[in-house]
């Protein structure tokens, strides 16, 4: 048990963010460990409810790159990855919708829900939420891995007005239906930018942002490129990074990267002085 003072004075602590944050849109990208260990689910489940019952908006977006690679494997499929993103071909795509918009979507919706938030499961193709195209990289072809090129801001809009929480697998949808596998962090990013939310956090298996070990707390574009180009910053960091600072260009106020292992780790993040994890800034 806590005591009560230290209780009190977290609950004090939290009532100016709680104020300032109120009717605000926070998207939240839900990725690595914590979307896989049962204890870690469960509190990011209560930390959402709580977030949105006091006022915030909340969308999610989700990964889920092991368990699609698990299931193609089941169903003897093989995975290939060309510079970190997955090749996807027509049976690889099926596979992302199944294990993405279905089985995983489903079971963050449900959890959610049995704590009273309102989730509501989509993916691109709901009402067009996320159209996209092929993704053209200098000389490589990743299949139909896509990039979004419009949000369906209007339709996100309803729904965070009625009390809803979306939660999006990043699977889009192109020209004549067309579905398209899309970096869910990049997705994130497009749907923060679309909707000029206040912030959007990145919950990793990661203390945040490591240089040489030690934690970066803050970073700007400049900084962000020298550790890319030097190797400091590489695999599932870059599109996370990259996608950070494009979608601050598009008026978002703040990027978090934070570590998703620590349990309430979003609660500190919002409500507490200190912060935690690595915080993309504008150069100043
Ligand atoms: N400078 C860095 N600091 C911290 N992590 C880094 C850094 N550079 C690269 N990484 C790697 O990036 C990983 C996080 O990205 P990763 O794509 O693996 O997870 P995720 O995006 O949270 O989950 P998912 O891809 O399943 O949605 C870390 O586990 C680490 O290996
Ligand atoms: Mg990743």
């Amino acid at each position: 048990m806590i005591d009560p003072a230290k209780k009190e004075e977290v609950l004090i602590e939290a009532l100016p963010y709680i104020q300032t944050y109120e009717g605000k849109t926070f998207v939240i990208k839900y990725g690595g460990a914590v979307m896989t260990d049962d204890r870690l689910k469960q509190t990011f489940a209560k930390d959402v409810t709580i977030l949105r019952k006091i006022g915030i908006n909340i969308i999610i977006v989700h990964g889920g790159g092991k368990e699609i690679t698990a299931t193609a494997e089941t169903l003897g499929i093989p995975t290939t990855f060309v510079d970190g993103q997955r090749y996807t071909d027509e049976k690889m795509i099926e596979v992302v919708l199944m294990v993405l918009a279905g089985q995983i979507n489903k079971e963050i919706v449900n959890l959610i829900n049995i704590n009273g938030g309102n989730a509501i499961g989509l993916c691109g193709v709901d009402n067009l939420l996320l159209r996209a195209r092929k993704l053209v990289t200098e000389g490589r072809d990743l299949g139909l891995v896509g990039e979004i090129t419009s949000v369906n801001v209007p339709f996100l809009s309803l729904l965070l007005q009625n009390g809803m929480m979306p939660v999006i697998a990043p699977v889009g949808v192109g020209d004549g239906g067309q579905l398209y596998n899309i970096n869910a962090d990049l997705a994130a990013g497009a749907v923060a930018s679309a909707l000029k939310a206040e912030k959007l956090v990145y919950l990793s298996d990661t203390e945040g942002i490591l240089v040489k070990e030690k934690l970066v707390s803050s970073m700007t574009k400049s900084e962000a490129s020298r550790f890319i180009d030097e190797g400091d910053i590489f695999g599932g960091m870059i599109p996370k990074v990259t996608s950070a600072f494009d979608t601050l260009a598009a008026g978002v106020n703040k990027v978090h990267i934070i570590d998703g292992r620590i349990k309430h780790s979003l609660l500190l993040e919002i409500f507490t002085d200190e912060g935690i994890g690595t915080q993309m800034v504008h150069e100043s």
